[in-house]
C-alpha cells in the first residue's frame, strides 16, 4: 500500500510493484484482490499496471499508521470491524500485558458504554470509537484529571480537523453549539495507593446522522452542514497526535502544565449550571474554576463555593 501512496496519481507498474515486494505477478495479483475486498479502489489496466483510486474510510490500522507520528499512542492498533465495546477489550488486553499507547479500535460498537451506566451510540462508519491503554504513574486519585487532559487533546483534535467550535463541557464532553459531539470514558484498575492501567475511551461522533443521536447529540457532519463525509482516519490520527502532545506535557510538568488550556476551552466557566454530584445531590450556581485538583468549583446562590471531582454538568444559562 505504501508503494502506492507514494506513486500519487500515477499508474504503477506491475512488473515493478512484483520486483520491489519480491512475489510473483500472480502472487501480486491476489493481494491486488484483498485489498480490494477490504474497501481500497484500484484500477487494473493492461500494459499501464495499477493506480490507487480510493483508500476506504475504515479504521484500518495500516491506514492510521500511516505517516502516524506518535511515539507511544497508536504504536500498536487493534482494528475490529465491530464488537461490544472497545473499554472492554482494551481493558483485556491491558490484563494479558499490552503496552502503553496500544489502541483499540472499531467501525462499530454494538454494547458502547457511555459514562454513568449510559450507553454511547455507536453505529458502523458513523464515528470514531477508540480505546487508548495508559500506565501512568500516578495514584487511582488522579485519575480524573487524565480524563481532563484527554478532553483537551480531543477537543485541540476537533477543532484542528474540522474548524469548529468545540469546547469541553467539564469534565470530558466535548460540545459544540452545546450539543454533544464526543465523550470520554476512563477506566481504571489499581489499589488504592497504585494504578495498573488506565482505559482512556474516546466516543467522537463525526458522520453520524442526529436522528441516529440520543437528544443533545450531534456530529460534526451536522454541525458543519457539509454535503460531504469527513476522513475517520484522518481524524484518529490527528487525535492520537494531540493526545500524545496532552499526556506527555502531562507527564512531565503536571496537571499544572495542561489546566489553562483546559480552563480555555470549557464551556461552563462563566455560566451557571447545575451539577448532579456521584450520590445523587445536586447543586447550582455559577461554574467559577477549575482547580489544580481537576475539580469544577460553583460559587452557589448563598455565595458559598463547592468544588466537585466528578459529577454531571447541566448548562442552566
Ligand atoms: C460519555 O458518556 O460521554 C462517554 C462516552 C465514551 C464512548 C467511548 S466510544 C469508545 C469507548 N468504548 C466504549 O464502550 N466507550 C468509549
Amino acid at each position: 500500500m505504501d508503494l502506492f501512496k507514494k506513486s500519487g496519481s500515477s499508474f504503477l507498474s506491475g512488473e515493478d510493484v512484483s520486483r520491489e515486494l519480491g512475489i510473483s505477478r500472480q502472487a501480486l495479483w491476489k493481494h491486488i484482490e484483498k485489498l480490494r475486498e477490504v474497501g481500497y479502489m484500484i484500477e487494473a489496466v493492461p500494459h499501464l499496471g495499477y493506480k490507487l483510486i480510493q483508500v476506504p474510510d475504515k479504521m484500518l490500522a495500516s491506514e492510521i499508521k500511516w505517516n502516524l507520528k506518535t511515539k507511544v499512542i497508536g504504536t500498536e492498533i487493534h482494528f475490529y470491524e465491530s464488537l461490544g465495546s472497545t473499554n472492554t477489550v482494551a481493558y483485556e488486553l491491558a490484563e494479558q500485558g499490552a503496552r502503553e499507547g496500544a489502541v483499540v479500535i472499531a467501525d462499530e460498537q454494538t454494547k458502547g458504554k457511555g459514562r454513568l451506566g449510559r450507553s454511547w451510540i455507536s453505529p458502523a462508519e458513523g464515528g470514531i470509537y477508540l480505546s487508548c491503554i495508559l500506565r501512568p504513574d500516578i495514584l487511582p486519585n488522579e485519575v480524573s484529571k487524565i480524563a481532563l487532559v484527554a478532553a483537551v487533546g480531543a477537543v485541540k483534535a476537533v477543532r484542528k480537523f474540522s474548524s469548529l467550535d468545540a469546547l469541553i463541557k467539564w469534565p470530558n464532553d466535548i460540545l459544540i453549539s452545546d450539543r454533544k459531539a464526543a465523550g470520554i470514558l476512563t477506566e481504571l484498575k489499581g489499589e488504592s495507593d497504585r494504578v495498573d492501567f488506565i482505559i482512556l475511551g474516546i466516543g467522537i461522533n463525526v458522520n453520524t446522522p442526529r436522528k441516529a443521536l440520543p437528544a443533545g447529540g450531534t456530529s460534526l457532519k451536522e454541525e458543519s452542514k457539509s454535503s460531504a463525509d469527513f476522513s475517520r482516519v484522518e481524524l484518529v490520527k490527528i487525535l492520537l497526535k494531540e493526545l500524545e502532545a496532552e499526556y506527555v506535557k502531562f507527564k512531565t510538568n503536571g496537571f499544572a502544565a495542561v489546566r489553562s488550556e483546559l480552563k480555555s476551552y470549557s464551556c461552563a466557566l462563566g455560566r451557571y449550571v447545575s451539577v448532579t454530584a456521584s450520590g445523587g445531590t445536586k447543586l447550582s450556581g455559577e461554574a467559577v474554576d477549575i482547580n489544580e485538583n481537576g475539580e469544577l468549583v460553583l460559587k452557589l446562590d448563598d455565595g458559598s463555593r463547592k468544588a466537585f471531582l466528578s459529577g454531571d454538568v447541566t448548562l442552566v444559562r
